[in-house]
């Protein structure tokens, strides 16, 4: 029996669709706020942003639209500062890239990392209709100032204990991210390896579990794929890659040169970049930096940010982190309202072959 589609309708979505949330620039207010007044609902990854930075963001987005849009965090708490030595032997091997492109001495590694409660506080002054997070669960205690202000929660599951552990937790709803998808790993319970299920499997294990709304992530790049999850009980379908090539997004100019080649072919799980497990398009860090030891995130997401930086600004992919899943083939090039239209329409299309 399918369930209600009941986060369609309280946010009166005319499109169950859901455009993930891409800290670092990707995911941009322009990029946001088109998807929401295209039907879809938009999102800001405010991961990495300032307090100050999220609240521009936040009051930029509402600008744009007054459709409802998510805003995204990372919740977790950091391992300890990694000792001098580790530091040291890291930042000699960043070193040598970074001199590739004109770089000077040592990456600086900053130690200003406990800002979540800050950024927290932004949302709940803001309230935007929705927070979704990953790598972690908000605490009781924040859960439930977001309750009392009215803003829809969405936490982001790898497999089905997290789910669980979300619903338990009162959260309003599961995005399931399944192995295909781009960017780094939501997984908080045991280890990320250990945690890569496919978008159908992980789908249908979810959704036979819990009662609360579920939205599929994961390699979905066109409405034959979010009907496909639809028709296994997700509610909706949250799409990061098929969103890296419209005009509206922030993705940087070598990153989209590589996305209309065939290297989108070969992704892989890497540490290098964050420290963190993420599906990046295989390159040339990617794969020297395979066997090294790297810092855990989110120190060696520090510790390379200046070299992306800079790789960015020379045009240079093979020191970027191209973050992007298992379906980037697929990627199309448009506005995101012809893309919603397409995507609309081909949902229609193949409606009639199930
Ligand atoms: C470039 C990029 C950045 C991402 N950044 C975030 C983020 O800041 N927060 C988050 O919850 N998920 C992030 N994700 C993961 C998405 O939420 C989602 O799981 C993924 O995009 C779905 O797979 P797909 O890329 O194949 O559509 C990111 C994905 C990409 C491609």
């Amino acid at each position: 029996m399918s369930k209600p589609k009941s986060l369609q309708n309280r946010f009166h979505l005319l499109h169950p669709i859901i455009q993930a949330p891409m800290a670092g620039g990707v995911s941009t207010p322009e990029l946001a706020a088109a998807v929401s007044n295209a039907g879809g609902m938009g999102s800001l990854g405010g991961g990495y942003s300032s307090p100050e930075k999220l609240r521009e963001e936040i009051q930029k987005t509402k600008a744009l639209t007054s459709k409802p849009f998510a805003v995204n965090l990372f919740i977790s708490e950091w391992p300890a500062r990694p000792d001098d030595r580790a530091y040291e032997q890291m930042s000699a091997i960043i070193g040598v890239y970074r001199k590739e492109l004109g770089l000077s001495g040592f990456a600086p590694l900053s130690s200003e990392f406990e800002i979540q409660d800050e950024q927290m506080q932004v949302i709940l002054d803001e309230k935007p209709a929705v927070f979704s997070f990953t790598f972690g669960i908000p605490s009781a205690s924040w859960l439930q100032k977001f309750k009392d202000a009215g803003i829809y929660t969405i936490g982001t599951a790898t497999h089905l204990a997290e789910a669980v552990a979300l619903e338990k937790a009162g959260v309003d709803a599961i995005c399931v991210q399944g192995s295909e998808a781009g960017g780094h790993r939501g997984t908080f319970i045991g280890k990320i390896p250990d945690s890569l299920i496919g978008t159908l499997a992980l789908t249908s294990q979810v959704v036979s579990k819990v009662s609360i709304p579920v939205i599929a992530a994961g390699g979905i790049m066109n409405g034959q794929a979010i009907n496909a999850v639809l028709e296994l009980g997700a509610e909706a379908a949250q799409m990061g890659t098929a969103f890296l090539l419209t005009s509206e997004a922030g993705t940087n100019a070598p990153f989209r040169k590589i996305l209309k080649t065939d290297r989108t072919l070969a992704t892989t799980i890497t540490r290098a970049f964050s420290g963190r497990e993420a599906r990046a398009i295989v390159n040339r860090m990617v794969t020297e930096m395979k066997e090294v030891e790297v810092l855990p995130y989110p120190y060696q997401n520090a510790l390379t940010r200046e070299l992306r930086t800079a790789a960015a600004k020379v045009g240079e992919p093979e020191m970027l982190s191209l973050y992007a899943g298992q379906g980037a083939s697929l990627v199309r090039e448009m506005s995101v309202q012809k893309l919603i239209e397409t995507l609309a329409q081909e949902m229609q299309g193949s409606a009639g072959l199930t």
